[in-house]
């Protein structure tokens, strides 16, 4: 049974792969066999987290990408599929926030957040379905949602997000049914409150509290827990599945 959880030989891409959730889920495929494609808009950060996953002995490159811009997307792939020779699995975990009320979103920071969280997830999606089709793999490709895209935050300045996220699961479907014919599987991870840097800033203060007690579980997810996840859709363990978006919440969505 286990063995089909291995990815042993698989080629993984993780944009947004530098840190949080990203990083934790290249580091799960990663134990589970995968070579790994680290791909962010912080080289920096991409750079010394591909070296740690070296030093764990696995093999591991650090790619500049920013989802937004399709010529960079369209760089990072062809970058990739020279380096390690094909792409079986892609994770689309590069994402951002920015928290206002819906009366006072800014035009500048709506854009921001639609052009990575929604229009990144298409432009990568399109890319990786594009690379899968023309060397006739059946890939897998996740998508990172969140649970606001089923909910609006209670009491949160987060509309904008949960709109991008919603977008994030049409997408997930749409490309699903496009693509089941050809073997490739779209799904998506809806997470809920999980303590990384993208959350720092208020997990800690009445508003995190506040959180806690709408989770049913009563804790927020650790980013080591988000990995089997996405080893289980990024293997064959998940082969009939597709697009489906699969909350991983601690509860959250059940109140
Ligand atoms: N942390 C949570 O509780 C939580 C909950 C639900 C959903 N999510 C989603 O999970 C994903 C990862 O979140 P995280 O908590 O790990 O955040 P994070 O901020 O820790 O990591 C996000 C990574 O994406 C990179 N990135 C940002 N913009 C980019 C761009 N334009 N191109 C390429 N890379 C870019 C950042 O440099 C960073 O390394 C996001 O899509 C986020 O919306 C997170």
């Amino acid at each position: 049974m286990l063995q089909a959880f291995s990815l042993q030989k698989k080629v993984a891409l993780v944009t947004g792969g530098a840190q949080g959730l990203g990083e934790a889920m290249a580091a799960a495929m990663g134990e589970a066999g995968a070579r790994l494609a680290v791909g962010d808009i912080n080289m920096e950060q991409a750079e010394i987290t591909a070296a740690a996953f070296r030093e764990r002995g696995w093999d591991a490159k650090a790619y500049a990408v920013d989802v937004s811009e399709r010529e960079t997307v369209d760089q990072l792939f062809a970058a990739v599929v020279a380096d390690f020779g094909g792409l079986d699995v892609v994770v689309n975990s590069a994402g951002l926030n920015r928290r206002h009320l819906m009366k006072d979103m800014t035009a500048e920071d709506y854009d921001t957040i639609m052009n990575v969280n929604l229009k990144g997830t298409f432009n990568v999606c399109q890319a990786a379905g594009r690379v899968m089709l023309e060397r006739a793999t059946n890939g897998s490709i996740i998508n990172i949602s969140s649970i606001s895209s089923m909910i609006v935050n209670q009491r949160r300045p987060v509309g904008t997000y949960c709109s991008s996220k919603a977008g994030v699961n049409g997408l997930t479907r749409a490309f699903a049914a496009e693509w089941a014919e050809h073997g490739i599987r779209v799904n998506a991870i809806a997470p809920g409150y999980f303590t990384t840097p993208l959350n720092e800033s208020w997990i800690h203060t009445a508003q995190g509290d506040e959180a806690l007690k709408q989770t049913p579980m009563g804790r927020f997810g650790k980013p080591e827990e988000i990995g089997p996840t996405a080893v289980y859709l990024a293997s064959d363990a998940s082969s009939f599945v597709t697009g489906h978006v699969l909350m991983l919440d601690g509860g959250y969505t059940i109140w």
